[in-house]
């Protein structure tokens, strides 16, 4: 027969992964591909969903164990197609019951929020809003929040020059690779956190 402990760590290896991101430019989708390819390589299912404008919430963020959820920073606020999805997802699960006053702890899931950010005015101040308003939602609905990331993502197109006069000085080419490397080791990281 296997032991409880042979049980659990099966169990920990089968974490069931929710990757969810914004990305309008590209470099969020670059952290959320390094996140994919890392729960991957560890052997994870991860499921992979990139938010589009007027998106529908016909998934349950609670078929998870672990959502990782990011979004580039427009105006210190995430995308509007995340606001709009967010703001339906709330609605669906106070509808059903699922966000309850106060709100209940569901120990074993867990949520990183994240943000890419120019920062160019100031700094991760103005990313901050964004990473918060994310986690809420995951708050409500108990989820731990297990992290709260800021990633240095380059401004593009019209917006270039902002990525070498701001805040953060010259910001062109991130999230670089060193970026990325660093969010693989988070990733690893937050895949170890044990819950009970
Ligand atoms: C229209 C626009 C507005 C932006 N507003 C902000 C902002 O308020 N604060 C900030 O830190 N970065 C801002 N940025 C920079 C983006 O957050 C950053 O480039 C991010 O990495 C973009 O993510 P994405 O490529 O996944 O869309 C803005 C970029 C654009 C294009």
């Amino acid at each position: 027969m296997r032991s409880k402990s042979f049980t659990k760590k099966i169990k920990e290896a089968n974490m069931n992964i929710l990757n969810i991101y914004y990305s309008s430019t590209g470099n969020t989708k670059r952290v959320a591909d390094i996140i994919a390819e890392t729960a991957d390589k560890e052997r994870h299912p991860v499921e992979t969903i990139r938010i589009k404008p007027g998106m529908a919430p016909d998934f349950d963020l609670l078929d998870y164990d672990l959502v990782f959820a990011g979004s580039g920073v427009y105006e210190w606020l995430p995308g509007k197609p995340v606001l709009s999805l967010f703001s339906k997802l709330a609605k669906h699960y106070r509808k059903l019951g699922n966000i309850e006053q106060p709100a209940r702890r569901r120990r074993t899931k867990q949520a990183v929020v994240y943000c890419t950010y120019g920062g160019t005015h100031t700094g991760s101040n103005e990313a901050v809003p964004t990473v918060k308003y994310m986690g809420q939602l995951f708050d409500h609905l108990g989820f731990e929040i297990a992290g709260e990331w800021y990633v240095v993502g380059e401004f593009h197109g019209a917006y270039l020059d902002f990525s070498k006069k701001g805040k953060l000085g010259n910001i062109t080419g991130r999230p670089n690779d060193s970026d990325l490397q660093s969010v693989a080791e988070m990733v690893k990281g937050t895949l170890q956190i044990k819950t009970a």
